[in-house]
């Protein structure tokens, strides 16, 4: 029986979209806890910039920065070889890389505003590429290795809007043109939730764990109009500080969660507890 402590220290976890909002700082929480880290990014311009950042901080026997494209098989298993040509074995995969539309100072302009009868299908069709296709992909090439070595487990990054439907009231900001939280999003994200039972269930008795963690409104400098606006639909009343959402994943991959499997943990302020 393993010893039911909240420790990570030595498991090796991989996170895709690891150079991103949330990937980036679970990547430094795990470190932060003694886990080896492949940070595997989609964004083959930032590898060097990365790895400067993080050999800054870190000591770079422990961590590995490479390029991953859920959307490519190759470029998956290319990633799979060097984390176990570094480390040996995978303990852990943070399924988190996401297309997702963001309402922050820095993204706002480039939301497709359209209503959801005219929005573009070949934007859903990417987003259900990446979100779903990319995420079962990536899952496929871990739980290979992992029943090989006979343990692992999986996070899988869901959202709140996995659970319920985005609350429009949120995205209008009383402007024209008029936003929504877009349709292609919500609709591949909302398979988390029960892809992350399957995989539990299936692999149940291989030794292989399956849960997810469903976020809600990380603060990335969003104006004031949708911060008062989250604030009034918000039951606690805030957005989630990046440093708020590392504790559940450190949780998760550690063996304090031993008996959890199939889960989906909420981190969400309330956002669907009304
Ligand atoms: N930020 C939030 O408030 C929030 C809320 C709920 C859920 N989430 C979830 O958290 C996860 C991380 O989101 P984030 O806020 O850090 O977003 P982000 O956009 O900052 O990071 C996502 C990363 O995924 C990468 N990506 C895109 N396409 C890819 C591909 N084909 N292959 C590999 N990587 C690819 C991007 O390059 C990016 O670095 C996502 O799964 C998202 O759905 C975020």
């Amino acid at each position: 029986m393993a010893q039911n402590t909240l420790s990570v220290k030595d498991k090796v976890v991989l996170v895709t979209g690891a150079f991103g909002l949330i990937g980036k700082e679970v990547c430094r929480s795990y470190l932060q806890h003694q886990a080896k880290v492949v940070l595997a990014g989609h964004n083959p311009g930032q590898l060097a910039a990365i790895k400067a950042e993080f050999e800054a901080d870190f000591n770079p026997e422990h961590f590995l920065v490479c390029e991953l494209d859920v959307t490519n098989r190759e470029s998956i298993a290319c990633s799979m070889a060097a984390t176990l040509s570094k480390f040996g074995q995978l303990d852990v995969l943070v399924n988190n890389a996401a297309i997702d539309a963001k309402f922050d100072k820095a993204h706002k302009d480039k939301i497709i505003s359209s209503r959801f009868e005219d929005y573009p299908i070949e934007v859903v069709r990417q987003s259900v590429e990446v979100n779903l296709i990319g995420a079962v992909q990536v899952a496929q090439a871990a739980c290979r290795q992992m029943l090989k070595q006979g343990f692992g487990n999986i996070i899988n990054v869901a959202s709140s809007y996995s659970l319920i439907s985005p609350n429009q009231q949120l995205y209008d900001f009383g402007e024209e043109p008029v936003t929504f939280k877009p349709v292609d999003y919500v609709v591949s994200k909302s398979f988390m939730p029960n892809f992350t039972r399957y995989l539990a269930t299936f692999y149940a008795k291989d030794n292989i764990r399956c849960n997810a963690i469903a976020p809600h409104g990380i603060f990335n400098d969003h104006d004031e109009k949708f911060l008062e606006n989250f604030a009034k639909l918000s039951p606690i009343g805030r957005m989630c500080d990046k440093s708020e959402i590392c504790g559940p994943f450190v949780f998760l991959a550690s063996d304090a969660s031993s008996y959890m499997t199939g889960s989906v943990l909420v981190v969400d302020g309330g956002w669907t507890a009304w």
